[in-house]
Order: structure tokens, then sequence, then C-alpha cells
């Protein structure tokens, strides 16, 4: 009896044994062919448009911790190592080889930035009603916000070769924005698999926000139900558009903001004016403007001086390395001497190896006085309690009119020389571009 029971059991165990190898022999394909993951944005955009900026793989900036790759090089000119945009503030950046240069800084940068609703607090007892109701936007960066790093951003360019192939026509250009986030439940479940199935094992389940690049004109605003709104970056007030409409409350709990979060666009007709060290409207024949970065249109850093800043700062589990992106730069140059570019006023980009023929001139407008973003891990989004802040401070105090704050790297703002009308505006720079510094002096920062 005992014998006939255990015999049967062995069986079943066989038969389930056999059941489950022919049902993982068929499903294994069927996950292969099918993979269970929903469709997403960017499937859609690759049938007309393409992935702008390099991959990973093809990063001018795989031999930035490389020592020694940096320094200068006898006889041979500073270069244009790597170029970043930051279609969004604060979140990742696209790498491209080459971009066009506006007044307002690179083509693509700093377009939108996000922003949280705030009460004008403290308000006083006495304060009315509407005055203790009133709520303003206002900016948003890593420095309160971390995870904004970890928020990628693809930006997606139409494709005249697959335009045509479709036989469709658009100028539209995408952005894409992808922040980790699992569903709960067994579609949350799916989608970490299919994540991992597609693009490897550390990969996590994301969400995607599709956002049109142009600036919409007065119908599509009125038809998409956005409106202008004030918002305010560090002191200043914009008129800037409200496009919250396109992002998802995930967003909101992801980024961990407990205010109403909201997205803005830059309007290319209202631009931030620039003043303070940038050159004036009487000596350029234009008046300065920018989008949503910092102060001046560009940001330019040297590797060298990054390599030579990153070996005083003590290291940790925590930090390792100094990457160059945590300074959020445009332009990246390598083979200028450390800290070399204190004191360029204005500089000369020339074609070098770049294959392009237009020079850019660049006025060197000011030191970037560094706030503490720097603490963020550009990877990870993990904030170091101190570092590189206390070193910055402690060894880069070199700006009269900035005392006590930390300098690395330089703003600019291009000079087009020769252009008469708007439209003249406009040059290319890319990476292999030499550098000629044309004047160097003292810098003061004025503050903004
Ligand atoms: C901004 O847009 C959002 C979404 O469309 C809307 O709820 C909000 O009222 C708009 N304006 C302000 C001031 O929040
Ligand atoms: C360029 O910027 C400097 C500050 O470095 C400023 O003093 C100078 O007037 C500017 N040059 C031009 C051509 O406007």
């Amino acid at each position: 009896m005992g014998d006939f029971s255990l015999e049967a059991l062995n069986l079943d165990l066989n038969a389930l044994f056999l059941l489950s190898v022919t049902v993982l022999a068929f499903l294994v394909p069927v996950v292969i062919i099918l993979p269970p993951v929903t469709p997403q944005k960017s499937d859609a955009l690759l049938q007309t448009h393409s992935l702008a900026g390099l991959a990973p793989s093809r990063s001018n900036l795989r031999t930035q911790f490389a020592p020694a790759a940096h320094e200068p090089r006898p006889g041979q000119p500073p270069r244009v190592q790597a170029l970043m945009v930051y279609p969004v503030k604060s979140c990742r950046g696209v790498e491209v080889s080459r971009a066009r240069v506006l007044p307002q800084g690179l083509e693509f940068d700093r377009l939108f930035t996000f922003a949280q609703l705030r009460s004008a607090f403290p308000v006083p007892v006495d304060a009315s009603g509407a005055e203790s109701d009133a709520h303003a936007w206002s900016f948003i960066t890593q420095r309160q916000f971390a995870r904004l790093a970890t928020v990628a951003v693809e930006l997606w360019l139409p494709d005249e070769m697959k335009l045509r192939k479709q036989s469709m026509k658009t100028n539209e250009a995408f952005l894409i924005l992808r922040f980790p986030w699992q569903e709960r439940g067994l579609r949350g479940l799916l989608a970490t698999i299919g994540a991992k199935l597609t693009r490897g094992l550390r990969a996590v389940a994301e969400k995607e926000v599709l956002l049109p690049v142009d600036f919409p004109d007065a119908d599509q605003i009125k038809a998409r139900g956005y409106s202008y709104e004030d918002v305010t970056i560090w002191k200043e007030t914009v008129s800037a558009l409200n496009m919250s409409k396109e992002i998802p409350e995930e967003l909101r709990l992801y980024l961990g903001v407990s205010n109403k979060l909201g997205l803005f666009r830059i309007d290319p007709q209202k631009l931030r004016e620039v003043y303070h060290c940038a050159p004036r409207k009487e000596d350029i024949g234009w008046q300065p403007v920018c989008g949503f970065q910092d102060g001046y249109p560009l940001h330019i850093q040297n590797l060298c001086s990054v390599q030579t800043f990153d070996a005083q700062v003590p290291k940790d589990d925590e930090l390792r390395q100094l990457s160059v992106l945590r300074f959020r730069p445009n332009i990246i140059l390598s083979g200028g001497p450390a800290y070399d570019e204190d004191e360029w006023k204005q500089i000369r980009l020339r074609p070098g190896t770049s294959g392009l023929y237009n020079d850019a001139l660049l006025n060197v407008s000011c030191h970037t006085v560094r706030c503490r973003l720097p603490n963020v891990d550009p990877d990870t989004g993990d904030r170091h309690p101190t570092q590189p802040d206390k070193t910055l401070r402690a060894t880069r105090d070199i700006d009269a009119g900035a005392p006590r704050s930390g300098c690395l790297g330089v703003q600019a703002t291009p000079l087009f020389e020769g252009a008469v009308t708007e439209e003249d505006r406009t040059a290319w720079v890319s990476v292999g571009m030499d550098v000629s510094v044309e004047e160097r002096g003292e810098h003061f920062y004025l503050k903004s």
C-alpha cells in the first residue's frame, strides 16, 4: 500500500516535471518573440523619427577619467571634447557631437523647467484672503529634488529617410522623458520583467512622458489647454507656457514634490534678458538672452580643471570620481591648462578637426559660481552630504564678487560676428574645434 502511493507520487512528479518542461519550452520562444512589454511612445516615434545624440558607447566623455588624457600638449591649443544639451532643466542631458548656437544658448538647451506651486509663506496674520491664498510657481532643481537627476531625456528629430518611406511630412521634434516607475500588481510586475528582457538585468520599469519640442502657435495653445503663467527662476519672474497637463501624477510622487508640480516651456519670444556680466546691448547691437539656464546662455568646463580639482576632493563610498556632468556644462574642453579658463574674457572656437567652416566667437562673461547642486551624483541622483561643495568653497574661492563661494568653469555669451539681422545670429559648434583665447583679464562676479 505504502509502496503504491509512493509510486503514484513519483509518477505525478514525473508528469509534473514533463509538463513544466513542455510549458517552458513553449513559453520561452513566445516571451522572446512577444515580450510582455507595453508598447512605448518611442516605438511609434521610431517609424518617423531618429533619436538625437550619441549612444553611451560613443560618448566623447568615455575618457574623462583617464589620467593625463586632458592635460595640455605642447604646441596644441585646447579643443572641444564634448557637447551637452539639457532640454529639461536639472534632468539628464543629451550628448551631441555638433550643436547650433543661438543667442539663448545651444539649440534645444533648457527649453523646459519643472516648478512647484508655493504659497506666499509666511503670510502676516492680518493679511487679506487674497494675500494668504496667493500661490506662485517657483522653478525646482536637483538642489531640492535630487531625483530629477535620474529623469532621462531623449530628443527625437524627424528623419527624412523614414518620413519619405512612410510618405509623411513633419518638422516636429519630440522629447521623451523617462523615469523609474513600477505600477502596482501584475501590470507592474510584467513591465519590470519586460524591461529586464529588453534592456538587461539591471533595467527597471519606466514611465514615459511625450512632449512637443516646438513652441505651439496660438491655436495649438488653445486647443491643448495650455496657458501662460508667471514662474520664478532665482529672483526673476518669467511668463512661460504652463504645460503641466502633459505630466503624470506619478512623476510628482517619484520626485517627492509635495506641492503641485508644474512644467513650463520658455517662449522664444519672451526669453529672459541677461545683464550683469554679459555683453551690453550698446556694445553688440542686441540684448543677450537665455532660456531656463541659470543665468547665461552657455556653460563651459575644462576637463583638466575638473581632474585637478577632483584630486583634492576627499573620496568615500558615496563619491569616488567627480564626473564633469555634475557641473552641467554645455561645452566641455580638453587640453587647456588647469584653471586657465579662470582668466579668459573672449575665446574663439576655430574649425580644428571638426569639419566645420565657421568660427564661433564667445564672450566669457563670468566665473561659474557653484551652488550645492554638484553634490548630486548624476547617475544615481544620490546627494552627497558635503562634497564637492566643501572643497570647492575651500579651494576655489577665487572671485572677489562672490566671496566664500567656490567657482569652477565659466559662463559665456555668444557673439555673432558680422551678424546684421536676427536670423544671422546663429553659428555651429562641434567636437574637435580648437579654442583660441583672444582676450584675458580678471573677472568680478556681479550677483543677480
Ligand atoms: C496650469 O496647468 C494646469 C494643468 O492644465 C492647471 O491645472 C492649472 O490651473 C494651470 N495654472 C495654474 C496657475 O496652476
Ligand atoms: C564680455 O564680457 C566681459 C566680462 O568678461 C565684459 O566686461 C565685456 O564688456 C564683454 N565683451 C563684449 C564684447 O561685450
